[in-house]
């Protein structure tokens, strides 16, 4: 795998290698220095918007198979291995049960063994912990995540199923009530800052982006644009939900082109901060 990319801002421009870039962004240090949890979530999306198409066995959606690619998975590894604690879905575990979706950190994966080790350096344990956001409550618990050390936390709605709030409870981790029709961002996350979560990495789907933009908690945003169009209906974009009250801004904090991703098609990695979010000093210019 040839491993350069190319640093297009900030300027001046410069090769990077592929391995090491998104650790080099050293998530770890932001809630150190505004005391509050750093929140950042990623997507990889085809040039005509689209992160999610029906699934091939006519199931459901998944991430689609034409823009998905090692190179891409490599940084949201690494993006992974900085967290602390990572937001799923119900729809995940539903898709996990079904066989259709694999651990979101890859510590197993050989080609992965130095990230375990950067976790171990960091005196952090090889799994972050895991939050499930869902309304339903209405997903089967992996034996794989209650066998392993890490914790689990499930954020839901009012008035849940009290019987099966006791179930999960029983097997998995503790539920937690943060909104009314919908969980809240700011109460989820305020939930895990009391909980001690630092760093916090979303790898769920566009409603959860929604409900963190809506809550003013993201703080940062990672998208890997590929050069391939798709087409079709239906599909996923980043967000969805209802019109925001007021547009989202954001400011450009990184962007590099990959020329060997999509068998030299190309892609780009790109990284907003938040608009609202204060930026360290030290952070306006990663090296
Ligand atoms: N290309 C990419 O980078 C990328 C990244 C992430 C996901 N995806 C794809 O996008 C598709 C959708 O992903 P997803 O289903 O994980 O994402 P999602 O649409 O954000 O979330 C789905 C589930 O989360 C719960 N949920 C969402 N918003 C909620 C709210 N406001 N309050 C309470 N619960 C809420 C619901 O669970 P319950 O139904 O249990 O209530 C819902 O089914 C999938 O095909 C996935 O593979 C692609």
């Amino acid at each position: 795998m040839d491993e350069l990319i190319t640093q297009l801002y900030p300027l001046p421009s410069s090769e990077r290698q592929l391995k090491g870039l998104y650790l080099s962004h050293n998530l770890r240090q932001y809630s150190h220095v505004s005391k509050k949890p750093f929140v950042y979530a990623n997507f990889i999306v085809s040039l005509d918007g689209r992160i999610a198409v029906p699934h091939e066995d006519g199931n459901g959606q998944a991430v689609p198979t034409s823009i998905a690619n090692e190179r891409d998975w490599r940084l949201f590894q690494e993006l992974a291995t900085q967290s602390d604690l990572l937001i799923s879905s119900g729809r995940y575990l539903r898709d996990w049960a079904a066989g259709r979706a694999q651990e979101i950190l890859r510590v197993d994966d050989p080609r992965f063994s130095d990230l375990k080790g950067w976790r171990l350096d960091h005196n952090l344990p090889p799994q972050p912990d895991i939050a499930i956001i869902s309304s339903s409550l209405e997903f089967p618990i992996p034996e794989v995540l209650t066998k392993s050390r890490r914790k689990v936390i499930v954020f839901t709605t009012n008035n849940p199923d009290l019987e099966r709030v006791k179930e999960i409870e029983a097997t998995a981790g503790k539920v937690f009530v943060a909104g009314d029709s919908s969980v809240s961002g700011e109460k989820m996350v305020q939930q895990m800052h009391e909980l001690g979560y630092h760093t916090i990495y979303s790898a769920a789907g566009p409603k959860i982006l929604h409900l963190l933009l809506k809550g003013g908690v993201l703080d940062r945003l990672y998208l890997t644009q590929t050069n391939r169009l798709l087409g079709g209906q239906p599909f996923s974009s980043i967000v969805e939900g209802d019109l925001f009250d007021a547009p989202i801004g954001v400011n450009l904090h990184t962007l590099y082109f990959d020329s060997h991703g999509l068998d030299g098609l190309g892609q780009l990695f790109m990284s907003y901060n938040l608009a609202n979010q204060p930026i360290p000093k030290s952070e306006m210019n990663p090296q």
